[in-house]
């Protein structure tokens, strides 16, 4: 069986934190490894845009001043993920650990779907090519405090995504997708009120106590 196999028959568990940009979710993520390294568990922490050629390229399209076409993001997305999946996450999870991983591909599916593509055909293509999560916890905030908080370490690094509008449109992009591994946990309320949602959400889910 390749990367994708059914979770239920893979050693390792896929965690994943999605969100709109200002969230929490990645203070959130960082604690949740600390707290399931604390509680005995191998944890593997990643991110994307995972650091590739991709991922740079990526990063330089979000700080420039061209727009570049939507398709085009898709496919950098795509190509990072399939660095990042084959690099990283798929032998953490044949090792047996549990990944956290800051932004997956519901990114791609709230962010490119928000540009316009076909969310429903990006969430069905990814899920059939990429290791499926376990948990997915959506750190649901409004756009109002993501921009907020956002602007609070230093406004908004990459302008090309932190748009307000744009940002609704994400938001309702990860309100529409429907899927079993996808939990949503309000991210309004203080760090420490957030990682006790988390907590509740791993035992409930993955039968983890923390
Ligand atoms: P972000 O997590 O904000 O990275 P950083 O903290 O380094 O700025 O991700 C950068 C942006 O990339 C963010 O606005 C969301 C966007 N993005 C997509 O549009 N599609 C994707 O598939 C991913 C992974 C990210």
């Amino acid at each position: 069986m390749g990367v994708n196999g059914d979770p239920t028959h893979r050693p390792g568990l896929l965690i994943v934190f999605e969100g709109i940009d200002g969230s929490g979710k990645s203070t959130q993520a960082a604690r949740l490894a600390a707290r399931l390294r604390e509680a005995g568990h191998a944890v593997v922490e990643t991110r994307e845009p995972y650091d590739c050629e991709a991922g740079r390229r990526i990063r330089e399209m979000a700080r420039g001043p061209e727009p570049v076409a939507p398709e085009q993001e898709l496919a950098w997305f795509a190509e990072q993920r399939r660095e990042h999946v084959r690099e990283v996450i798929a032998p953490a999870l044949a090792r047996g650990e549990v990944v956290v991983c800051d932004r997956y591909f519901l990114s791609t599916v709230a962010y490119q779907g928000a540009r316009g593509l076909d969310a429903d055909a990006i969430l069905r293509e990814s899920e059939s090519e990429f290791p499926i999560p376990d948990l997915v916890l959506f750190i649901r905030v409004d756009v109002a405090t993501g921009l907020d908080r956002a602007a609070a370490r230093g406004g908004p690094a990459e302008p090309a995504f932190e748009e307000a509008r744009f940002l609704e449109r994400v938001s309702a992009q990860y309100g529409a997708i429907e899927r079993e591994y996808l939990m949503e946990i309000d991210g309004s309320a203080d760090p420490d009120t957030v990682a006790t949602a988390l907590s509740r959400a791993l035992r409930d889910r993955l039968g983890i106590v923390l």
